[in-house]
């Protein structure tokens, strides 16, 4: 399990950039974290490296985003308010899942059991302030799971 630490948003921007180098069609991103961990800023940083235009933010209330203009379409998913495994389903998450873009879910751990096999499962973790950078210390883990 490899763990980054981010000592800023513009940090978190950047491994989260980084991360989409690496992402391919029909490939998922699972987020897990409190609330104010740095999802949405690790997502944003997705966004811009795989060159999607429009400005991310949390898809809490429409429950889907969709970025395009980049090397992948990006579909943005939000489980907090969701209630049951139900829910999901009928957003259309096997729609997105085919259709040739990244998934990226905040609050995933809510129903692993909606997500492939092969999805990437990512913890942030607020940590302490941080005496260099302009924000706090986060911890960027990725987690095997099956
Ligand atoms: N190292 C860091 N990485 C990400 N966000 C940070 C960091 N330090 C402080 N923050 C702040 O924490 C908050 C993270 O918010 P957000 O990305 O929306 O979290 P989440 O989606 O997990 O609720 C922002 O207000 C951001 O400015
Ligand atoms: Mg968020």
């Amino acid at each position: 399990m490899a763990t980054i630490t981010s000592h800023s948003p513009a940090d978190t921007f950047a491994h989260g950039s980084a991360l989409a180098t690496t992402l391919r069609a029909g490939d998922v991103v699972a987020l897990d974290g409190d609330l104010g961990a740095g999802k949405t800023h690790f997502v944003k940083g997705i966004a811009a490296g795989l060159g999607c235009e429009g400005d991310v933010t949390s898809p809490t209330f429409t429950l889907v985003h969709e970025y395009t203009g980049g090397r992948l379409p990006l579909f943005h998913f939000d489980f907090y308010r969701l209630e049951s495994e139900d829910e999901v389903l009928r957003i259309g998450l096997d729609d997105y899942l085919g259709a040739g873009g990244v998934l990226v879910i905040e609050w995933a751990g809510k129903f692993p059991a909606v997500l492939p096999a092969g999805t990437r499962w990512f913890r942030l973790r607020a940590v302490t302030g941080s005496a260099k950078g302009d924000g706090d210390i986060r911890e960027i883990t990725e987690e095997a799971r099956a």
